[in-house]
């Protein structure tokens, strides 16, 4: 099972980048299993805490590629690989927008730290304006990348918005890791985070007809790899200067 956007348009980008090709998984660090085998017994390995911090992890490697994205744009616009980051875009769409902050934490989890009230409870108004900015500027690059060239002044807008992007949701997903998902399961006993377990499977197995974190995170390793952006070692901080 492959994680296929349903756009037919998109469909074809991720065709054409050999991404939608059943069972061709990378061989790179930190790519995924296949679905079928990933051997994922479900809430009693990765609670739904856990699983949100992962797909955080997912999100954060698009952050990554905007922010590179963003360079390459400045520093070379004409060699910007615009179909990859269309991309991105469209699998933060499905993966980052459609299903975890709509089906997850918009529909669940943000009502539940809203009600219990303490520190998280003040974020979500914050998050959930962040969430719909970060729909507006995914929605401009995707209308870019569609278009298919960046026309003239198009350049540093598009970078600009990127690196706000990335500014923003590194931040946003940073106090829902450390402040509203622990605020969340604080407010449940052991029983029921079991059951929020099990129902967040349920959801992502119902949203991609398989393992979309798997599937994500196989999306997200090809865009990396086609973008060069897939060895660990390049974002090595260089020594400092000698005092
Ligand atoms: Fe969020
Ligand atoms: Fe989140």
């Amino acid at each position: 099972m492959v994680f296929e956007p349903a756009d037919p348009s998109r469909r074809a980008a991720f065709a054409a980048a050999g991404l939608l090709t059943a069972g061709a998984v990378l061989s790179l660090p930190g790519c995924a299993k296949p679905a079928a085998d990933a051997g994922k017994k479900g809430a009693a390995d990765v609670s739904a805490t856990e699983d949100l911090m992962r797909e955080h992890g997912v999100l954060r490697r698009l952050l990554v590629i905007y922010r590179e994205t963003a360079g390459v744009i400045r520093a070379a616009a004409a060699t910007l690989d615009l179909a990859a980051l269309g991309q991105a875009a469209d699998l933060f769409r499905r993966f980052g927008e459609n299903y975890h902050e709509k089906a997850l934490e918009e529909a669940h989890i943000f009502p539940m730290v809203k009600k219990a009230g303490g520190a998280g409870s003040s974020l979500i108004d914050t998050l959930i304006a962040q969430h719909r900015r970060g729909r507006e500027i995914n929605d401009y690059v995707t209308g870019l990348a569609t278009s298919g060239r960046l026309g003239t002044g198009q350049a540093e807008p598009l970078a600009a918005a990127l690196e706000s992007f990335a500014r923003m949701y590194e931040i946003h997903a940073a106090m829902e890791d450390t402040v509203v998902f622990q605020a969340w399961r604080d407010s449940l006993n052991a029983k029921e985070l079991d059951s929020w377990s099990d129902k967040f499977e349920d959801i992502e197995h119902q949203t991609f007809k398989g393992d979309g974190f798997d599937l994500a995170l196989e999306q997200v390793a090809g865009i990396e790899q086609r973008l060069g952006l897939s060895d660990l070692a390049r974002y090595t901080a260089p020594a400092p200067p000698a005092t």
